[in-house]
Parts: C-alpha cells; sequence; structure tokens
C-alpha cells in the first residue's frame, strides 16, 4: 500500500513515523517533506498548497490513502480533490475546514449552537471597530479572520494598543486579505488545553490532552510562536473536565457542523480555557496540532493507519484507540532569532542511536548529501515518553544534550507550568 502524507513540518514527520508501524503501507511519500522525514518517507518536491500538483502526483503514483496534515491544502480543497479522483483521505473537506479557515464561521457557529466561547462583536468596518474599542472592556482580543500563520491574534492591554492592532490589521493588512473581517472578543483567563480528536462526523474520540508552550522565552514571555514545546497528558485537565468538555463542546460541535451540511471527518483540534466559569473553546483548528501531535501519537498504542481508514469510512465507532497511560514531553530546538530573524544552513549533529524512548521529529531542515542542515526556525522536536511527566520532561531534555548545531535556541522551562500542578497537591 502507498501512502501519500502531504506537509512537511514536525507534525507531518510524527505522523510518518507513527504510520510505519504497520506493515501493510509499503511506501510514504511526503509532500514536500524535509531534510529529516527523508529518512522516513521518501520526499516529493510538491508545495503543500499546490492542490493540483498534489492531485497529479496522487493519479501518477496510484496513491492508495492520502493524510493531509496542514491548513492551508485543507482550507483550499485538497481533501475534496482527492476523493472526487477515488483517492480515500484522512481530513476535512473544505465546507469543514471553514472551522479553522475563519475565525467569523467559528464564532458565529458557536453563538448560534450555544458552545461556550468568548463574548465577541465582527467588524468589517475600521471605524465601527475603534468606536467600539472607545468603551470595550480592556483587555480584549483582537482576530484576523482568515489564517495567518497562527500570528493573526493581537491581546491588547490598553485602547491604543486595541486601537493599533485593529489599523494594522485593517488598514496597513499586515495579515493581508485575512484582516479584511476581524473578531474582537472577551479576554479570558485560565490554564490552556489542547485536545485533538478523531471523528467522523458520528463518533468523537478525543486524544490524550496537552499542553503548548507558545511564547518564544521562558516563563512565557517574549513573542508568540507556532509552538516552543509541548506535553501531555495535561495535568489541569481532569476527568471531570474531559467529560463536561464532551457534553458542552465535543458533541455539540460535532451535530453543529452536521446541521450546518459541513460534516467534519479528520482531526478536529479543540484550543480550549479552562476559566473560572468553565471550559471554553478559544479556537478550532481543522487538523493535528504542532508541536501536540509530537506528544500525543507516541502516546497512541492502537495502530494509526487503521484508525485513519476507519475515519475516512465513516466506522470510527468500531475501531479501538488506545492510549498509554504515560507522559510525554516535546522540547523544540529552533534557530536563535525565531520568530523573527534568524540564520539557516547549519550541520545539525544527531545522535548515533535513541532509546526506545525517545523520538527526534525534523521541522525546519533540508538534506545536503548524508547531512541534515538547519533550514527553518524550528528546527526540530526532542521527545520523550515515560511512565510519569516529572521523568518525560527530563529525559527530553536530556535528549537535546545530545543534538547540537550552531545558534541553536530552546526554552528551559517546557512542562514547568504543568508540574507545579503536582506540587500544589
Ligand atoms: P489562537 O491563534 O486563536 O490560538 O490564539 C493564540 C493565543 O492567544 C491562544 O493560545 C491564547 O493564549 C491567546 N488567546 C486567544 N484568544 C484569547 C482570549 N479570548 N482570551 C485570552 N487569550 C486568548
Ligand atoms: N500548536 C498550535 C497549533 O497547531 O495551531
Amino acid at each position: 500500500m502507498k501512502i501519500m502524507v502531504v506537509g512537511g513540518g514536525g507534525r507531518e514527520h510524527a505522523i510518518i513515523k507513527k504510520l510505519k508501524e504497520n506493515k501493510s503501507i509499503d511506501k510514504i511519500y511526503a509532500l514536500p517533506g524535509n531534510g529529516g522525514i527523508a529518512k522516513d518517507a521518501e520526499c516529493v518536491n510538491i508545495g503543500a498548497k499546490d492542490i493540483e500538483g498534489i492531485a497529479k502526483f496522487a493519479a501518477e503514483k496510484g496513491i492508495d490513502f492520502a493524510v493531509v496534515a496542514p491548513d492551508d491544502p485543507l482550507v483550499l480543497g485538497a481533501v475534496d480533490k482527492l476523493t472526487e479522483m477515488g483517492i480515500p483521505c484522512f481530513g476535512p473537506k473544505k465546507n469543514a475546514a471553514i472551522i479553522e479557515g475563519s475565525k467569523v464561521f467559528s464564532k458565529n457557529l458557536m453563538k448560534k449552537y450555544g458552545i461556550p466561547t468568548a463574548a465577541y462583536e465582527v467588524f468589517n468596518d475600521m471605524d465601527a471597530a475603534l468606536t467600539y474599542l472607545d468603551t470595550a472592556p480592556i483587555p480584549t482580543v483582537i482576530k484576523a479572520d482568515g489564517l495567518a500563520l497562527g500570528k493573526g491574534v493581537i491581546i491588547a492591554f490598553t485602547r491604543e494598543e486595541a486601537k493599533a492592532a485593529v489599523r494594522s490589521m485593517m488598514e496597513d493588512k499586515i495579515f493581508g486579505e485575512s484582516g479584511n473581517n476581524i473578531v474582537i472578543e472577551e479576554f479570558l483567563e485560565g490554564p490552556e488545553v489542547s485536545v485533538l480528536s478523531f471523528t467522523d462526523g458520528k463518533t468523537v474520540v478525543p486524544m490524550v490532552s496537552s499542553m503548548d508552550h507558545k511564547r518564544a522565552g521562558d516563563n512565557d514571555t517574549g513573542l508568540n510562536t507556532g509552538g516552543m514545546g509541548t506535553i501531555a497528558p495535561n495535568p489541569y485537565y481532569t476527568k471531570e473536565i474531559a467529560d463536561e468538555c464532551m457534553k458542552t463542546i465535543f458533541l455539540p460541535t460535532i451535530d453543529a457542523m452536521n446541521k450546518e451540511g459541513r460534516t467534519f471527518s479528520g482531526c478536529l483540534y479543540f484550543g480550549l480555557m479552562l476559566t473560572q466559569n468553565g471550559p471554553k473553546v478559544i479556537e478550532y483548528n481543522c487538523r493535528f496540532g504542532d508541536p501536540e501531535t509530537q506528544v500525543v501519537l507516541p502516546l497512541l498504542e492502537s495502530d494509526l493507519y487503521t484508525i485513519m481508514k476507519a475515519v475516512a469510512d465513516g466506522k470510527l465507532s468500531e475501531t479501538e484507540v488506545k492510549f498509554s497511560n504515560g507522559a510525554c514531553c516535546c522540547v523544540v530546538m529552533a534557530s536563535a532569532g525565531y520568530p523573527e530573524k534568524y540564520q539557516t544552513g547549519y550541520e545539525i549533529s544527531f545522535p548515533e542511536k535513541l532509546e526506545a524512548f525517545e523520538e527526534i521529529y525534523v521541522a525546519g531542515a533540508k538534506a545536503d548529501g548524508n547531512a541534515v542542515l538547519t533550514a527553518g526556525g524550528r528546527v526540530l522536536g526532542a521527545v520523550s515518553k515515560a511512565d510519569d511527566l516529572k521523568t518525560a520532561v527530563k529525559r527530553a531534555y536530556a535528549l537535546t544534550e545530545k543534538i547540537t548545531f550552531e545558534n541553536a535556541y530552546k526554552r528551559n522551562d517546557i512542562g514547568k507550568r504543568a508540574l507545579s500542578v503536582f506540587e500544589k497537591e
């Protein structure tokens, strides 16, 4: 069987390594993959947004199953195109991917179906937004409607900052067309939890919960990034909260999408905030999170391909999805300067052998003969499992010591906040 995975980051590397555990898979292509993924799949130089190129390649190679991992191709309709060609796919169609593709859509969906989220207003007119901000509660959160590489959210602690954010999005168009419409929403507080789920539109099976660390610097300082590290499970997310989320958020979202004629099939990511008034949705993503996937999939004990195929076939309820009781930590090693300016092209030295509990998922790298060179902001994730979180964190940091490249940067406090929960007990 031949599988194609669209995408080329650490998340895709984790998906590919997990898929490889299934012995009926003979060949995995990564489009475009990266220099680290090249050790586990055949990388093909077709960009994740090149829908026509992806479709043509799938037809030429006789691909049996496709996994479309990143947001862009999903929102652009890659799954629609491949499905029309008769290729089974894991991932939502375009009309369901809009749950991430448009914040206005997702906010209106939650309002219509009573799914808990921050109170909000939508604006397509800059003057109206600025007038609203004269009296809106502060702090406030300004969000560009469309995809903005995870950067389209500005938290403003003063009216001036809020107005500057609106002008930057609607006048200066820092996020391009994504800023034509904006959402201004209530500032919420509480621990954040990421819950990825498998769903075929009928059944929803949450995966083990996780916690991202989005800021560049220790103790959540500095700029927002794509994610500097993750841990799983998230200790704030108790069984009681999980049950409440299933009832008030997960099932209602699946139902809402069905009622809108936008059945969601694939991985639906719930970005939650555990507020004093209960769990609320901060964002939906129409895909696996990055770097959440890098700590969630190592804990999956069931076969990933079997689950993905069951999702594509609408038979998720008949399939076992089992996670281990252990914990996992991913520490991202980045190029110093990320998420702003950074240098690339440095050779990465990897340990010769990994322990059974270790993984390295490569994100921004390119192959150069036998060498692997840094080629992006986030270069790789050093991942370790253990029976408990404390050991997993310690092991992940120990693994980073065995990986070297010039200008490497990492946070030193991944997992610290999560571990403080146990200290309080
Ligand atoms: P998003 O791109 O929607 O994930 O937002 C990025 C980050 O901004 C989230 O992970 C939160 O930390 C923060 N954020 C988004 N919306 C809110 C909100 N309403 N209140 C407080 N923080 C928020
Ligand atoms: N880690 C957050 C995301 O994938 O959007």
